[in-house]
């Protein structure tokens, strides 16, 4: 199997659609040129990006990430540009943004699709002067950072629902690489699982284990909504639960979350409590405890959905 190590991380080139994406990942490595990195969550879009940075010659620079999907629109901002001291209330002194400590190296615009409209307009003006001016800052300063996006969800349909603005699409979609599905591409489900099983068994420092035939054929055919990531999380725990040298598929089966289960679990004499923590719960499995992920997809801020999960653990 083929792996390639960068910054820690090792990143397996599963089968030829993935290796074909990281020839383009390549291209864009040797440009300074913005690139979007689309794809469902889970199919490597934040290892893909840091892979165009390490391959490119500002690597030995800095890396830094701004999920725009976790941050309050005025905090981001602050993020993004910093600010001066007495810039508002509680800028108690000045700090740099991401913007200006990435300069000479990468800023990563993580999920760019869910930023406020307000902030892309600030952003598009960034990007097209080549400037930034902190927040209560007098003078502006030249910036020379390379940008990366990721979206997971289609920017042309956000364009079209007037989410998302289509002059800073253009912008950011210098270079677009598509990171694909892992439903239905038998070769890298089968590879991948592998490739895990022999890391985690190291990590875990656990005696070797292996995939039965029959575990192999139902990894195949899950629909992996949560692709990659998914697919490490379920293979993480069948081998740290695995008791005999060869996983079998019931102990892959009960670790696979069917989004059909849950359709119908929702039972008549439930309180409107329980539903909603049964719901919550469930959102968390789906996301694989991605506390930010399941907010947004619960509609809710992460700090409601803390105070929840804090309720329900003090029931308990
Ligand atoms: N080709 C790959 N080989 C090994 N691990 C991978 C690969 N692609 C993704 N992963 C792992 O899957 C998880 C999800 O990847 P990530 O880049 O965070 O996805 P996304 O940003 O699209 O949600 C991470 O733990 C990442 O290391
Ligand atoms: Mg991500």
């Amino acid at each position: 199997m083929n792996t390639i190590s960068f910054h820690e991380r090792v990143m397996l080139v599963g089968d030829d659609l993935m290796s074909q994406l990281l020839h383009i990942a390549r291209k864009a490595a040797a440009s300074d040129a913005t690139v979007l990195v689309c794809g469902e969550s889970g199919t490597g879009k934040e290892l893909i990006a840091r892979y165009i940075h390490e391959m490119g010659n500002r690597k030995d620079k800095a890396f830094l990430s701004i999920n725009c999907a976790a941050i309050p629109e005025g905090l981001m901002e602050a993020e993004l540009f910093g600010y001066e001291k007495g810039a508002f209330t509680g800028a108690w002194v000045q700090r740099i943004g991401k913007f200006e400590r990435a300069v000479g190296g990468t800023l990563l615009l993580d999920e760019v699709t869910e930023m406020p409209l307000a902030l892309q307009a600030k952003l598009l003006r960034v990007i097209q002067e080549g400037e930034i001016d902190r927040l209560g800052g007098k003078e502006t300063i030249r910036i020379n950072t390379r940008l990366i996006a990721t979206s997971n969800k289609e920017p042309l349909q956000l364009i079209q629902a007037g989410r998302f603005r289509e002059d800073l699409f253009y912008r950011l979609n210098v270079l677009r690489i598509d990171c694909p599905p892992l439903r239905g591409r038998k070769e890298a489900i089968q590879n991948l699982a592998s490739f895990f099983v022999g890391t985690l068994q190291e990590k875990y420092s656990k005696n070797k284990v292996r995939l039965s035939r029959s575990a192999q054929e139902l990894l195949t055919n899950h629909s992996w909504p949560g692709n990659i990531r998914e697919l490490g999380n379920v293979i993480e725990r069948a081998v740290l639960l695995s008791e005999s040298e060869e996983i079998q598929s019931d102990e892959i089966a009960q670790l696979l979350i069917s989004p059909k289960r849950f359709d119908d679990v929702i039972q008549c004499d439930q309180s409107l409590a329980g539903i909603e923590q049964n719901h919550i719960e469930r959102t968390l499995q789906l996301t694989q405890g991605n506390k930010t992920e399941a907010a947004r997809k619960l509609g809710i801020s992460v700090r409601t959905l803390r105070n929840k999960l804090k309720q329900y653990q003090d029931v308990a």
